[in-house]
């Protein structure tokens, strides 16, 4: 095994999610080149599938919560919560994308086709990964979510994508504060078998 391959073996196993970061602003320079770097996964479309949108000032990362916010009243996540719940609510959500350092949005290509649909996302997510494995070479949390909002149409259009460009997720980066555990992988023998010739 070369260095390099044991490097990146370090580095895809030791990566963890991370959920509770410093609010110490993250260089933008430093997530271009990520993302810069990012961009040679894999893909099978003519160009690269992906779009990015960052929340990195202050002005930027309010217009994203409102518009988070504005979907979630739209998709009817507060339909049960009494005014004083919301409020509670709508603060930590504020806290939350305010002291966020950064915060992206990635989204891509739709072409209404099932094959290409699901290669895009797979590139897609490929593309999200060496994200978060760059970040973390250089010691930036990430936490990817799916939270309700990026499957909401009115917000994907809200935020600036294109019709025909959906959200496939959010990364939220910032110096870690707290690192999780490693969740256990299963092992092996529960997920790989060798191929059964004539299994039907
Ligand atoms: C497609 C996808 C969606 C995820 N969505 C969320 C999410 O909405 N909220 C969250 O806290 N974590 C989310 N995660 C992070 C996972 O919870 C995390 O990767 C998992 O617990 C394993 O932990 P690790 O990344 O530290 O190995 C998501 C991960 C993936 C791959």
């Amino acid at each position: 095994m070369t260095e390099a391959m044991q490097t990146l073996a370090t580095l895809i196993t030791s990566r963890r999610t991370v959920r509770q970061t410093e609010n110490t602003p993250i260089p933008l320079e430093t997530i271009y080149k990520i993302l810069e770097q990012a961009a040679y996964a894999p893909f099978h479309s003519e160009v690269e599938p992906w779009a990015v949108k960052i929340a990195s000032t202050e002005q930027e990362k309010k217009f994203f919560f409102q518009c988070v916010f504005n979907s979630y009243e739209r998709i009817g996540i507060f339909e049960s919560h009494t005014d004083e719940k919301k409020e509670k609510v709508r603060e930590s959500y504020r806290e939350y994308f305010e002291g966020t350092p950064i915060s992206m949005l990635i989204a891509t290509d739709v072409f209404d086709h099932e094959k290409k649909d699901f290669e895009a996302v797979g590139a897609t997510c490929a593309f999200i990964q060496n994200i978060q494995l760059l970040c973390w070479e250089q010691n930036i949390g990430a936490v990817w979510r799916t939270n309700p909002y990026i499957f909401d149409a009115e917000f994907t259009k809200e935020i600036g994508f294109r019709s025909n460009q959906k959200i496939v997720g959010s990364l939220h980066l910032g110096y870690p504060q707290q690192v999780p555990k490693a969740k256990e992988r299963r092992a092996l023998d529960q997920w790989v078998s060798s191929i059964q010739v004539g299994a039907k």
